[in-house]
């Protein structure tokens, strides 16, 4: 599996502390059957804000130290950018895109996406970048309407949502939101957006839940194949399933069986 969101980097956002507890949670990520990670701290002016420069400084010790441990497992790095005033300018010049590649990750305010939420992403379609929406089941308005994802779908925006939000970690709600998107094949990426807080069965957990309620094939789409693309650069669909809509199609016979009758 590859996990392309974390904050296992230490002492630079809210999640690992120290690198001793880093080299713990990887040692546990790579015994869960992760091989690939993402390191994306948060990016968010005002809270966690730092250079390109540092950043590289702190994924590079990391790496080293891990390798020292005997720890196989392959970090990329990363970065989780919030959506916020200027956003698009730090992008841009401190290059905070997910490995070698066009892949932004970002995030917005949980309570309210902002309006034009297109509009804000526009330029950085313009500069060629491929944006992520960061657990998108977790925002309050894809949660009373989870539709809406499709017009950011439509508009070239990837959709990750976290393997907790499956296990009911984030409440009911989230829960139902985050099967509603995957059943409908409006999700792109799970990952687990873990901040080293010590438990590591989730991800693979995910999986498994996945390939019991939904089928094999789009677990392995979400958690291997699509997350392998950001590396490999072969181009991940935005649409991948075709739905078919049980309820329409039975009204549609309802009205040709009456057609029949009074037609
Ligand atoms: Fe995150």
């Amino acid at each position: 599996m590859i996990d392309i969101h974390s904050h296992i980097l230490p002492g630079i956002d809210d999640g690992s502390t120290d690198l001793q507890q880093s080299l713990e949670s990887l040692k546990k990520i790579a015994e869960s059957g992760t091989r690939r990670l993402y390191l994306t701290s948060h990016f968010f002016k005002g809270h966690y804000e730092y250079s390109r420069a540092e950043y590289d400084k702190k994924f590079n010790e990391l790496k080293s130290a891990m390798e020292a441990a005997g720890i196989s497992l392959e970090l990329k790095p990363g970065f989780e950018v919030f959506l916020q005033m200027g956003a698009w300018d730090d992008i841009r010049r401190e290059s905070l895109f997910m490995g070698d590649s066009r892949y932004v990750l970002f995030e917005s305010d949980l309570n309210g996406l902002p309006p034009d939420l297109y509009g804000t992403i526009y330029p950085v379609l313009r500069m060629g970048a491929k944006p992520i929406l960061a657990h998108a089941e977790r925002y309050v308005s894809i949660m009373k309407r989870p539709s809406e994802i499709k017009n950011l779908i439509s508009r070239n925006v990837y959709v990750q949502v976290n393997a907790a939000s499956f296990m009911g970690f984030y409440g009911a709600k989230v829960k139902d939101t985050a099967y509603r998107l995957l059943e409908e094949g409006w999700v792109h990426f799970i990952a687990s957006d873990d901040h080293a807080r010590g438990s590591y069965d989730t991800f693979p957990n995910a999986f498994t839940w996945i390939e019991e309620h939904l089928d094999r094939r789009t677990a392995e789409l979400l958690m291997q194949e699509f997350p392998s693309r950001i590396e490999s650069g072969e181009d991940i669909p935005y649409t991948y399933v075709k739905v078919m809509h049980h309820h329409r199609s039975h009204s549609r016979r309802k009205k040709s069986f009456l057609a029949k009758i009074f037609g």
